[in-house]
């Protein structure tokens, strides 16, 4: 589909307030974050979008490479919410949480958030969201919301034997395409519905929502910070976004930064 078509076609009767007035469609770019963020530097408005078929660069948490082939959702959002950095960190549940809802909505499947930026489909990450702000001291100058899924593809036909362990798609799970510009209009409508809690600051409401994909919590797990791996039972996301992990001799510890994963029973 040619680029002009597909922004017609996500844009057509798309119902947002804050995302999507612009979109900006490219076949290849390293990263549609690094994209986004050049934009923002030039003076981007809130809302921006831009999106690409394939990245060469694609980008994950930690600096980690994000495998992202043609039929897949890439996409970047530009930010600049009117709060403080540690309040803007939760702009990844918001995104979390889109996608989430769009997943279990639409396709009736057994989707969960993993703290603190995946999506698992059947237990398998579907979806990654990186989330990369710019400030001065305390003023949030712009946030770039950046959103990968997994859609139309084989995991196994794309992927490296030794990365394809714990991925998915929607193909692989539906056995079927689905139609992309429909897929990525259904997000940006669900994520600014929930960016406008976000202004408001709702977190509460974000959070509670977000909580019940959340199947770990309750669970034991080991967290792996670039610090340290610990392992405890995550019993709780608090407001500010941080995993409260119950250490054996009944420590609570608040955990800002790292990856989570089940412990085997
Ligand atoms: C993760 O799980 O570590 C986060 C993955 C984020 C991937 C998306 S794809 C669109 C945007 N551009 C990037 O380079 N990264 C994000």
């Amino acid at each position: 589909m040619s680029s002009k078509l597909m922004i017609d076609k996500v844009q057509e009767g798309l119902c947002t307030k804050y995302l999507g007035r612009t979109i900006l469609f490219s076949r290849e770019v390293d990263s549609t974050n690094q994209w986004a963020k050049e934009l923002a530097m030039y003076g981007a408005y809130e809302g921006t979008i831009v999106t690409a078929e394939t990245q060469t660069e694609g980008r994950g948490r930690f600096g980690r490479a994000w495998i992202s082939p043609t039929g897949g959702l890439w996409f970047s959002v530009i930010l600049r919410p009117n709060l403080r950095p540690a309040e803007t960190v939760k702009l990844t549940f918001v995104a979390g949480l889109a996608v989430a809802k769009v997943l279990s909505n639409f396709f009736n499947l057994k989707v969960e958030t993993k703290w603190p930026n995946d999506v698992l489909v059947n237990k398998r990450k579907i979806c990654g969201i990186l989330t990369e702000m710019n400030t001065t001291g305390e003023t949030v100058n712009y946030v770039v919301v950046g959103i990968g899924v997994n859609v139309n593809f084989d995991v196994e036909k794309i992927f490296p034997r030794q990365l394809r362990r714990g991925v998915t798609s929607l193909e692989n799970e539906l056995g079927r395409k689905v139609k992309l510009e429909e897929l990525f209009k259904a997000l940006l409508e669900q994520m600014d519905n929930l960016y406008e809690l976000f202004r408001k600051r709702e977190f509460g409401r974000i959070f509670d929502e977000w909580k019940k994909y959340a199947s770990f919590l309750g669970c034991q797990v080991q967290v792996t910070s670039p610090a340290e791996k610990i392992n405890g039972l995550a019993s709780d996301i608090d407001d500010d976004g941080s995993l409260v992990l119950k250490l054996e001799d009944g420590t609570i510890k608040h955990i800002f930064v790292g990856d989570v994963r089940l412990e085997a029973k």
